[in-house]
Parts: structure tokens; C-alpha cells; sequence
């Protein structure tokens, strides 16, 4: 199959990449987040073809994005208080709301079985525009192989998926960089199944206390409450250390590894630019985490077209969005740290 990129500057675009969904076929998009892979959640078919591209393992489930908040009562059985004040606040937005699915309506395999739906509305003028022009709920998840790290950028969708899928829509780099925060709105309290660019803190703010879920290393027995939390994901081919925001131990750190041999990419603020790392990617100034978000899975990505033998990342503090990063990075590098060989 030939994968062909589209600019989206044209009215014509969208009605192209709308056939594509109306004809059972898959599409990559971009949304405010990352690129997303859609098809039409109504169509099982079409949503096997997702699973196939990515190497998706088919019990984790798929977001469902819609164009209009209205369309919510579509697809859920019952949209609770809280949640109605959360879609006031934050949709269009990077806010997955996990709900009880009506029976019935979407395709089996969006849901994986579960009787819950995840459900957003992207905060992106190209995204919405191509579900308005298909008129049908969209499942997609990111649209990366499974176990890379999600798209931010077009070319990571040719990247991984080239030869697979039929259409990518190019909108340019995605804004956020990181995924949507999910949240389970089906409990009393709302539980935070995976962190992302909607933080605690703003959530707490419009609707009092939510709870975080434990997302990592989760045991065999225990189901995971979000399936997509038991993989490991945004893994880059060379292994990945996290190590502290301090000058001196990150210099430390590459001379260690230079001694023993290893080349070393270093992902972290411009403020270590000159620790002596043979490839240094930049996730922006030490004070801006949007920055961080922005640039960190082009930046683990890029790791993988270096002769890199070890990564470094570096560690953010856990507020805000820094939990989004915190959750991402700790997968990237299977939450090992970098230990100094003497402190
Ligand atoms: O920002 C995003 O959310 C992007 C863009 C494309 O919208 N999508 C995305 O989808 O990240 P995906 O499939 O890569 O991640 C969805 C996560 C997975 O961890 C999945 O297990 C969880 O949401 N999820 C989906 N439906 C669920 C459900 N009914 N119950 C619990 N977790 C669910
Ligand atoms: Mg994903």
C-alpha cells in the first residue's frame, strides 16, 4: 500500500480524508496532542485495520473522538455531574473521559470489551474540521507502531506506519506533544487512569478532589484499570537513565559512561548544553515543562538515529504537567536512574 502525506490548506482535503473513513479505511491526523490513527468507530472493520498498523495488542481499548459535545449522549449510557462540568471546562481539549458505553452503538473492538468508552473532543482547527466533515465518531489512537513513542510531527507517522496505512493528514507539529490526560468519571471520586496536558491541579480546581491510579508496574494479577498502562511504551532502541537536573552529576554521569566506552545522547533543558554529551537534544528552558512536553517524544525518536549506547533524560519536578512527563519519561527508561559510581 502506498502511505500518501496530504497538506491540509484546502477545503478538498478534508472531504478526501473523510471518504477514506466513510470507505472503511484508516486515516492519521493530527490533534492538539499527538497525530492520532482513525477510522470509524461504528465500522469493527475499519478499527481491525488500526490494531493491524499499529501491532496494537486488541484488548487495549481505543479513544473515541467526537466533533460536538452534544455527541457524548450518543455513545455513553449516562454523562455524570461532574463530568458535564468537566466538558464545560476543558473539552474542546486534551481531556479523555472514560464513561459507561451504550451498548450497541460503537464497534466491539473500540472498547475491547470493556463496557466503559473513553471519550474526547481534540482541540485542534484540523482535527475537528475532519470530524465535522465525516460526521461519525472517530476512534484513534496514537498513531505511532505500538511501543515507539506517539507522533508530534507527520513524518514520525510516515516514520513508523509507512506502507500501512493509505493517508496521513500534515498539520504540522501538534502543540501539547504529549497525550491526553484519562480520566475515569465512572466512580464517585473521578480517578486518573493516565496523566497528560489537563493536570490534577486544573481538574481539582473546577471539580475538588481526584485520585491518581497507580499506573506503573502494575502486578500480573491486578488488571490495570487503563489497559494501556501494563505495556511499556515511548521505549527508544538504546536505554534510557533518568538522572537528577544537577550540572555536576550530569557531567559526572557522561565522563563515567565516556570512560566505559558508551556514546551518550542527553535529553534535558538547554541549561546542560555543554555537560559533554555526544548528542544533546533540547526540551527548552529549565522553567517552561511546556516546552518539555512539546519536545520530548521527537527527542526520544531522534535518540534512535544516533550511535547512541546509553540515554539521559532528566527528571522534572511531579506538579503540573511535570506528572505527564514524569509518567512518560519513567516508561521510556523502565524507571531505571542513573547511579554515579562515586557520590
Ligand atoms: O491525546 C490522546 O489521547 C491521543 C490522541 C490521538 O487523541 N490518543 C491516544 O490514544 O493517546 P491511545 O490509544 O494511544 O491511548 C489511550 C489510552 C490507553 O492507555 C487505553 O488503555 C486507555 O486510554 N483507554 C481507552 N479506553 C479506555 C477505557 N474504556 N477504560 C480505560 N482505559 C481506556
Ligand atoms: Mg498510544
Amino acid at each position: 500500500m502506498q502511505t500518501k502525506m496530504m497538506e491540509v490548506n484546502e477545503e478538498r482535503s478534508y472531504e478526501i480524508a473523510a471518504d477514506y473513513l466513510n470507505n472503511g479505511e484508516v486515516v492519521a491526523f493530527p490533534t492538539e496532542t499527538v497525530y492520532g490513527l482513525g477510522a470509524v468507530a461504528t465500522n469493527q472493520g475499519a478499527v481491525t485495520k488500526i490494531f493491524e498498523a499499529k501491532g496494537r495488542p486488541s484488548d487495549n481499548p481505543l479513544i473515541v473522538h467526537i466533533g460536538s459535545k452534544e455527541e457524548v449522549e450518543k455513545y455513553a449510557v449516562e454523562v455524570p455531574a461532574h463530568a458535564k462540568v468537566l466538558m464545560e471546562h476543558f473539552w474542546p481539549g486534551p481531556l479523555t473521559l472514560i464513561m459507561k458505553v451504550k451498548p450497541g452503538v460503537l464497534a466491539e473492538n473500540v472498547t475491547a470489551g470493556l463496557d466503559t468508552v473513553g471519550i474526547r473532543m481534540p482541540d485542534h482547527p484540523v482535527a475537528l474540521k475532519l470530524l465535522q466533515t465525516v460526521k461519525q465518531p472517530v476512534a484513534a489512537p496514537s498513531a505511532n507502531r505500538s511501543g515507539k513513542p506517539s507522533p508530534t510531527e507527520a513524518e514520525h507517522v510516515y516514520h513508523d506506519l509507512e506502507g500501512k496505512i493509505p493517508l496521513i493528514l500534515n498539520g504540522g507539529a501538534t502543540g501539547i506533544g504529549v497525550e491526553s490526560t484519562v480520566l475515569d468519571v465512572t466512580t464517585a471520586t473521578p480517578v486518573i487512569l493516565r496523566p497528560g496536558g489537563v493536570t490534577k491541579e486544573m481538574l481539582e480546581e473546577i471539580i475538588g478532589p481526584v485520585e491518581d491510579s497507580i499506573p506503573f508496574g502494575v502486578g500480573e494479577k491486578e488488571a490495570p484499570r487503563a489497559p494501556g498502562m501494563k505495556y511499556q511504551h515511548y521505549a527508544p532502541d538504546s536505554p534510557v537513565y533518568l538522572i537528577e537536573q544537577n550540572y555536576e552529576n550530569i557531567e559526572q554521569a557522561i565522563s563515567e559512561l565516556h570512560n566505559d566506552g558508551k556514546k551518550v545522547a542527553f535529553i534535558g533543558p538547554d541549561a546542560f548544553l555543554d555537560t559533554g554529551a555526544d548528542w544533546f537534544f533540547s526540551t527548552g528552558s529549565l522553567e517552561d515543562l511546556s516546552e518539555f512536553t512539546k519536545s520530548l517524544y521527537a527527542a526520544l525518536r531522534a535518540c534512535d538515529d544516533t550511535e547512541a549506547d546509553v540515554i539521559l533524560a532528566t527528571a522534572t519536578k511531579r506538579e503540573g504537567v511535570g506528572a505527564a512527563i514524569m509518567n512518560r519519561l519513567e516508561k521510556a527508561a523502565d524507571r531505571k536512574w542513573y547511579k554515579l559510581a562515586e557520590e
